[in-house]
């Protein structure tokens, strides 16, 4: 990002690059959990949740992405060291359920990412708005990838 789109944006940079990293890492931490799960799943129609959290980690990883782009166009570097995701993000990692025929626990353990989730791009987004459009159109966008994710495990579980 150039001298003028930085100075258009009408906020502490540091501070929103904060919430950027804390984001990033967020993604990261689902994005290991969605690919670990749908490794280990097994069990009855393991074969439909295994598909749908591959199709979710997929989205975690381009929102790292998309994220990890835009903190360094505003001028700051993602972090270097995996051990620092944890730490770095929202919440604490969710632990994969052991007994992995419990499809109903993996459901759950992915509805409340998703609703974390949720919770950090709303609060990205109200902070944005109108100070922000660069990072204000990422989050909302990323947001509705979150919620479309959070239906898809919240009708999962009502079956
Ligand atoms: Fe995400
Ligand atoms: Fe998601």
């Amino acid at each position: 990002m150039g001298k003028q789109a930085r100075a258009i944006v009408d906020l502490s940079l540091k501070d929103l690059v904060k919430d950027l990293n804390k984001a990033y890492c967020d993604e990261w931490l689902a994005y290991y959990l969605y690919w670990y799960m749908a490794q280990i799943v097994s069990g009855r129609a393991y074969e439909d949740i295994r598909e749908f959290l591959l199709k979710l980690a997929k989205d975690e990883l381009e929102h790292a992405t998309e994220i990890a782009d835009l903190i360094i166009k505003l001028g700051d570097l993602p972090p270097a060291n995996p051990m620092d995701l944890e730490k770095g993000a929202n919440a604490p990692y969710l632990m994969p359920p052991k007994n992995t025929t419990d499809i109903n626990r993996i459901i759950r353990i992915v509805a409340e990412a998703e609703a974390g989730a949720i919770e950090v791009y709303s609060k990205i987004a109200k902070k944005t708005l109108g100070k922000d459009h660069v990072t204000y159109q990422l989050v909302t966008h990323i947001l509705s990838e979150e919620v479309e994710h959070e239906e898809i495990f919240e009708n999962l579980l009502e079956r």
